[in-house]
């Protein structure tokens, strides 16, 4: 379907940030926004791009007190040739779908997400960065803003995109790559099975800022979560999936328990595994394993995967008070090679022979 939205060019353009190298993760807003309302009995109905300000909600809004909200991750990357392109947006769309029917929210109709995108992103294509390691951050969201304590579905919700130039979000200082220190947390979970932990919500953050507040006593830049009923089994680290590679074999958790966050990137590594012909695994990994593997030298890297984060090499695991260094505190070879692969087909110096990029009728003058 063929969507037309009205938009409201902002009177006062932001000053772009001058270093692009020195972006850090979502600490500037480009100058729009795309916003659109629902009504039950209506339906979506007045998507319009309007500038990127602060916006109005009464606060006996549902959303402030039941937390009834959901967002998602994207990212634009500006090709060689100017053309913006999005990466695997399909796969966004179907995560929207499931995170809404978990949280009884409506969800947008079949191709509304990417041509509200795509709206957006005309007017601020121009504020998509190019300097190594940077992309245009995408954050789609939606949230229940009906004036009820009623601990039920709101009736009235607005959806909303707003665009961040960015870096990664573990970003090294050159916008390469390098590794991390991570805590094992075995105190706090952040998913249990028939919970929240596959649907992209606020909460499953807001429910792990403790531990990740508690990590950076430990000089750690964030956790790594262990399974909810035993404590055991290896899940996610902080806001991205994991990834153990222990002899030849690569091993990340699987997303048969329902705790597992469904990764466009986690999903895009496991395939490119398979391509370059490393053996990839998804099920059950034990801290313990680990551990035992880190000893004997068999732990070859471990890395993070997502949207914000791309690919985040593990340099050292602290595990009750003990240090496991992984590859010598360096970026392992296949981490590098997934990076290069991924964000070079995401900005167009790769050739996607995947077929996952996807540009959009958006094409700017290039630096
Ligand atoms: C993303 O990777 O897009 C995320 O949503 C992680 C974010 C919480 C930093």
């Amino acid at each position: 379907m063929k969507y037309e939205f009205p938009v409201t060019r902002t009177k006062n353009p932001k000053k772009r940030p001058e270093d692009e190298t020195k972006l850090g993760f979502a600490k500037y807003f480009t100058d729009h926004m795309f916003v659109m309302d629902y009504d039950e009995g209506q339906g979506w109905h007045d998507g319009r791009v309007v500038p990127h300000e602060p916006i109005l909600i009464e606060p006996a809004s549902c959303v402030l007190h039941y937390a009834q909200m959901m967002f998602e991750g994207m990212k634009a990357y500006r090709r060689p040739d100017g053309v913006i392109q999005l990466f695997r947006p399909d796969m966004n769309v179907k995560r929207m779908v499931s995170t809404c029917e978990r949280m009884c929210m409506p969800y947008l109709p079949d191709d509304l997400l990417v041509a509200a995108v795509e709206a957006v992103i005309k007017e601020d294509a121009d504020w998509i960065p190019t300097a190594p390691g940077t992309s245009l951050y995408i954050r789609p969201f939606l949230f229940g803003d009906e004036v009820s304590f009623s601990v039920l579905p709101a009736k009235h919700y607005r959806f909303m995109i707003i665009l961040s130039p960015t870096g990664s979000y573990y970003a090294a200082n050159d916008g390469g790559l390098s590794a991390t220190r991570i805590f094992v947390q075995d105190k706090y979970i952040r998913a249990a099975q028939g919970g929240t932990g596959y649907a992209k919500v606020g909460g499953n953050y807001g429910g792990g800022m403790r531990a990740s507040q508690d990590a950076m006593k430990y000089d750690c830049k964030d956790v790594l979560w262990l399974d909810a009923a035993e404590h055991k089994y290896v899940e996610e680290i902080g806001t991205s999936n994991a990834f153990f590679m222990i002899n030849d074999e690569v091993i990340t958790a699987s997303l048969d328990s329902g705790t597992i966050l469904p990764g466009i990137t986690r999903n895009s590594v496991i395939q490119l595994l398979k391509h370059f012909g490393i053996k990839v695994r998804e099920g059950k990994l034990s801290i313990d394993e680990i551990v035992a593997a880190s000893k004997d030298g068999s732990l070859k890297e471990i890395f993070a995967s997502g949207t914000a984060a791309v690919i985040s090499p593990i340099g050292c695991l602290n595990y009750n008070g003990t240090d496991y260094t992984v590859n010598g505190g360096n970026v392992g070879p296949v981490a590098q090679k997934l990076y290069d692969t991924l964000y070079g087909m995401q900005t167009g110096v790769v050739e996607d022979f995947m077929g996952w990029t996807y540009p959009l009728d958006v094409k700017v003058e290039n630096k």
